[in-house]
């Protein structure tokens, strides 16, 4: 396969677009599903995610818009995790907001499980559950990751397949929006938490949406300890995961994949980042002492 040139993106590219292109129409496709209609959105988690899965989870383990500060994080990390380093980030600034040393966290939509092995490698859980919708993803985790307490289970976030007061923290990474069912989704985090125990939660919504997404943390038995806005770290973490992401597929994959890369993950971001279009933030909720269940 003819080697394509290198990728270099800064701001900038976001403007310069061609009028048609296989990662244009993805990018515009994913939008339409995950901002139009919540059908559309679960037929893509039920469908497209399986079918990447099959096709890249061994090159790509992450699977979010990515997170940098300024100045950048520097988060120590192996070669191996480098490709990964943003989407790495967004991980770790979410789960370190509590110490899970001798926790046992749950995480809800582990996608290809690059974020959860971060997570039992650096940050000391006693034990690290992963559950995701996409089976094959569960089926890859799985096979490729073997750390002490890290396990992996198929199952659906509106219907956690655990007891009542289970973990110490739950973990939830850029994947709500997808869920048809959110005020359920956050009664089964609150129900599988022990009293006290911690959501540690980020994700983005259009504006449209906001009231909404904050109204549904009012009808649960969790108190928001802190949060935060965080659209200017994953717009910087955007444009670094693109490029590592065509580095690694450059002369690997085929031609439309680069384009989905560079033009599918550019509009998306940009669409969703946006100035007035929506919000992205980093949440972090305990649940009520007294509460059970
Ligand atoms: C954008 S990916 C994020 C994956 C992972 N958190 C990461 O950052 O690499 C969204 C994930 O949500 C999962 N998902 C979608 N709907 C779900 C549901 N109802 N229950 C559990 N997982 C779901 C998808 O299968 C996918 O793995």
């Amino acid at each position: 396969m003819k080697r394509r040139g290198p990728l270099r993106l800064d701001p900038g590219s976001y403007m310069r677009q061609p009028r048609f292109s296989a990662g244009l129409a993805f990018g515009r496709l994913t939008l339409a599903f995950t901002t139009v209609s919540d059908r559309l959105t679960q037929i893509f988690a039920k469908r497209v995610y399986p079918l990447f899965t099959r096709r890249f989870a061994d090159q790509v383990r992450l699977i979010n818009l990515g997170y940098e500060e300024d100045p950048p994080m520097g988060l120590s990390l192996p070669q191996s995790d480098e490709p990964g380093r943003f989407m790495i980030q967004l991980y770790h600034r979410t789960a370190a907001q509590v110490d899970l040393t001798g926790k046992r966290v749950l995480e809800v939509s582990c996608g290809h499980g690059g974020g959860a092995s971060h997570v039992v490698r650096t940050l000391g859980p006693a034990s690290y559950t992963g559950l995701d919708l996409n089976r094959a993803g569960i089926d890859f985790c799985r096979a490729a990751y073997d750390l002490p307490g890290l396990s992996f289970v198929h199952g659906d976030a509106q219907s956690l397949p655990f007891s009542d007061d289970s973990f110490d923290a739950v973990l939830n990474v850029e994947a709500s929006h997808g869920y048809p069912d959110f005020p359920g989704f956050l009664a089964e985090v609150a129900r599988v938490l022990r009293p006290g125990g911690h959501f540690l939660y980020t994700d983005l919504r259009p504006l449209p949406w906001i009231a909404q997404w904050e109204a549904a943390f009012a009808d649960v038995p969790m108190r928001v300890l802190s949060e935060r806005c965080i659209d200017e770290e994953v717009s910087r973490g955007l444009i670094g995961t693109a490029q590592r992401l065509h580095d690694l597929v450059a002369g690997r994959g085929p031609r439309y994949v680069l384009d989905v890369i560079r033009y599918g993950m550019v509009v998306y971001g940009k669409a969703t980042l946006g100035p007035r279009r929506s919000s992205y933030r980093m949440y972090c909720l305990a649940k009520d002492e007294g509460s059970v269940g």
